[in-house]
């Protein structure tokens, strides 16, 4: 359970956080693997960010600077994002975000983009709050 008081630290995440991570994941109700984090991380692009307190990571806010879509610019992506359930509420999220978002400045986007289920009650409130808007793409997709 969180304390308050507590010292929380960011840092980059790097293939070696790959089994925390998606031990973390899992209790989040999300399904990447250890090997899917490693792949990840181990992309040039990727941006990882963990929220770190007593050693052991409390979150993570993860995606990468790329172009495509059809857009002008490479864009940054955010494509995972988790705080541990006792963690939330105390400004983690905030902090990783902000973190996430510098870090992607850096690598020289100049817009972030997200895709978050529409009903999803957590996240969508959580970028909202942020200052992320509605983009206007259309997410597509089918069975394979
Ligand atoms: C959404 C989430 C990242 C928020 O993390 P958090 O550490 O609790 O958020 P913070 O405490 O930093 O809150 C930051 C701001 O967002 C707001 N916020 C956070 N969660 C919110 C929610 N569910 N509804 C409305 N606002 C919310 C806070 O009120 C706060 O606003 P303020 O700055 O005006 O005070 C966290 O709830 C989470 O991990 N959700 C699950 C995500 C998930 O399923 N990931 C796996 C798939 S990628």
């Amino acid at each position: 359970m969180a304390t308050t008081g507590t010292a929380l630290e960011t840092r980059r995440l790097t293939p070696a956080d790959a089994p925390d991570l998606a031990a973390l994941a899992a209790r989040l109700g999300s399904s990447e693997t250890s090997v899917q984090w490693v792949r990840f991380l181990s992309r040039p692009d990727a941006v990882g960010i963990a929220a770190v307190v007593d050693g052991a990571i409390v979150g993570y806010a993860a995606g990468e600077v790329r172009g495509g879509f059809g857009l002008p610019a490479p864009a940054a992506w955010i494509e995972a994002f988790g705080i541990d359930l006792s963690w939330r509420g105390h400004g983690v999220g905030r902090t990783l975000l902000g973190d996430l978002l510098g870090s992607f400045r850096t690598a020289g986007a100049a817009h972030v983009y997200t895709v978050v289920p529409v009903h999803d009650r957590s996240l969508v409130p959580f970028f909202r709050q942020a200052g992320l808007r509605d983009e206007p793409l259309a997410c597509l997709g089918c069975d394979l």
